[in-house]
C-alpha cells in the first residue's frame, strides 16, 4: 500500500505507563496539521513484522484518549524484538527482522517512525536507526531511569499512586501501631521510592543507590518509638539490594532473553523487622497499580510536548534523536546517549539531603549523623541536633 500523503508511524514499546495515549494524541494532531497521514503500529515493534498490523490514526480516533491510561496501540516487552538482556547488555536484533521492518516502513510510505519506549525499546529504536530506518524516540517509563531527560512521563503518575498508598497506610499504621512496608517499582533506580517516600511522609526509604542494614532500619523504628511515635512507614524500592548484596527476584521469566523480574523485598524486610523487634509488621506490594490509570496533569503536559516535538524532529529530518526534557525546555539528544547510562538517584543530591534533614532514614550509618555536616570529626556528635 502507498498513501498519497507522507505518513508518520508511531508505536509504543515495553511496559506501559500513564501518558502513552497523550503522546499518541499529540503526535497525531500535530502531524495531521503539518499535512501527514498517521498510522499506529500495534503491539509495539511486533506490528512492524509479519503479520504487519497497524491502524490509521486521526483526530477522531484520538479524540478521547488524553485521560486514558495504557496505550490504544498495545505494547509488548517480550517477543521477537529484544535489544537488552540483563542490565544494559545489548543484544543484536535478528537482521532478518530488521530487514522486514524496513520493508514495512518503505511499503507503507512511512517517512518517520516515532518509537515511544523505555531503555529496552529505545535500544531497539537505535538498532532500527542504524539499519537505516528513519526513527525518532520518545522516552517513557514510570522508573524515570533514562539518561538525557530530567523526567520521563509516567513517573509523576506512579509517584502520585504510591503517595496515595502511603497516605492510606499512614492512617491504618497509626491506628494499629504497626510498621508498614510499601514495596514500589522502579527497577534499579530509586526515584519512585524516594519521591513517594518524601511526599507520603515515609520514615525509612530503602533505595538501590544507598546500601542499608536491618540494624539501622530497626534502630530508626526504636528511635521513633522513643519519641512516642508508635508506627513507622518503610518504603522499599524493588531494586534495593539486601544487605548481603543480592537483588530480590520474583518468579523467573520463561524467556531467558528478558530482564529479570524484580519483586519480593517488601515481605523480606517486613519479616526481618518482625523477627528482630517482635512488632506487628505488614507488607504491601503496590505492583502494577503504579502503571495503570489516568495520567497526572504533569504527565499529560510532558507527554503532549514530547509527542508534538517528536513530529517536529521528523519534519526537520532529525532522525536517530530522542526528545528529552531539560527544564524548562523540551530538547533532543541522540538515542544512543539516552540509553548509554541509566539515571539513578544521587545519594548526595538535594532530595536525599532534604529527607535526611527531616529525619527520614535510609538505613545507612548516615541516619545517625548530622544531615549537613555528616559523620566527620566536625559533626555534632553523630546525632541530629
Ligand atoms: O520498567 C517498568 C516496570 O514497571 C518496572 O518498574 C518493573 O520492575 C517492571 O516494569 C515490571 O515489568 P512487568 O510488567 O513485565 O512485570
Amino acid at each position: 500500500m502507498s498513501s498519497r500523503k507522507p505518513t508518520i508511524g508511531i508505536l509504543t514499546g515495553g511496559g506501559d505507563c500513564p501518558g502513552l495515549n497523550a503522546v499518541i494524541r499529540a503526535a497525531t494532531k500535530s502531524a495531521v496539521r503539518l499535512g501527514y497521514e498517521v498510522i499506529g503500529f500495534l503491539r509495539g515493534y511486533e506490528g512492524l513484522v509479519d503479520p504487519v498490523s497497524y491502524m490509521p490514526l486521526d483526530a477522531r480516533v484520538t479524540a478521547d484518549i488524553l485521560l486514558k491510561g495504557g496505550t490504544i496501540l498495545g505494547s509488548s516487552n517480550k517477543g521477537r524484538f529484544t535489544a537488552l538482556v540483563g542490565e544494559g547488555e545489548r543484544v543484536q536484533i535478528d537482521p532478518g527482522l530488521l530487514a522486514q521492518a524496513a520493508d514495512t516502513i518503505r511499503q507503507l510510505g512511512v517517512v518517520g517512525l516515532i518509537c515511544v519506549g523505555g531503555d529496552g525499546s529505545l535500544a531497539i529504536a537505535q538498532q532500527l536507526h542504524e539499519h537505516g530506518i528513519p526513527v525518532v524516540g520518545v522516552p517513557k517509563t514510570i522508573d524515570n531511569d533514562l539518561g538525557a531527560t530530567a523526567f520521563t512521563f509516567g513517573f509523576d503518575s506512579a509517584v502520585a499512586t504510591a503517595t496515595d498508598a502511603l497516605d492510606r497506610l499512614h492512617t491504618t499504621a497509626a491506628s494499629h501501631e504497626r510498621v508498614m512496608v510499601l514495596e514500589v517499582m522502579g527497577r534499579h533506580a530509586g526515584w519512585i521510592a524516594l519521591h513517594a517516600g518524601i511526599a507520603g511522609g515515609g520514615d525509612v526509604i530503602l533505595l538501590p543507590e544507598i546500601p542499608w542494614t536491618f540494624e539501622n532500619v530497626c534502630q530508626k523504628i526504636l528511635d521513633r518509638e522513643a519519641e512516642g511515635k508508635r508506627f513507622t512507614l518503610v518504603v522499599a524500592a524493588e531494586g534495593a539490594c539486601l544487605p548481603g548484596g543480592g537483588l530480590v527476584h520474583g518468579t523467573s521469566s520463561p524467556d531467558e532473553r528478558r530482564q529479570v523480574r524484580l519483586g519480593g523485598i517488601g515481605d523480606i524486610v517486613a519479616d526481618e523487622i518482625a523477627k528482630r523487634l517482635g512488632r506487628d509488621v505488614r507488607a504491601v506490594v503496590l505492583g502494577h497499580l503504579q502503571r495503570g490509570g489516568t495520567p497526572t496533569a504533569f504527565d499529560r503536559m510532558l507527554a503532549t510536548e514530547f509527542g508534538a516535538h517528536a513530529v517536529r524532529l521528523i519534519h526537520d529530518g532529525r532522525f536517530g534523536q530522542t526528545v528529552c526534557y531539560r527544564p524548562p525546555e523540551i530538547e533532543s539528544a541522540p538515542i544512543a546517549e539516552a540509553i548509554r547510562q541509566l539515571s539513578t538517584v544521587n545519594p548526595r543530591g538535594s532530595a536525599v539531603q532534604a529527607a535526611r534533614a527531616l529525619g527520614i532514614g535510609f538505613g545507612d550509618d548516615a541516619d545517625r549523623c548530622d544531615p549537613f555536616r555528616g559523620c566527620g570529626p566536625d559533626a555534632n556528635g553523630g546525632g541530629i541536633a
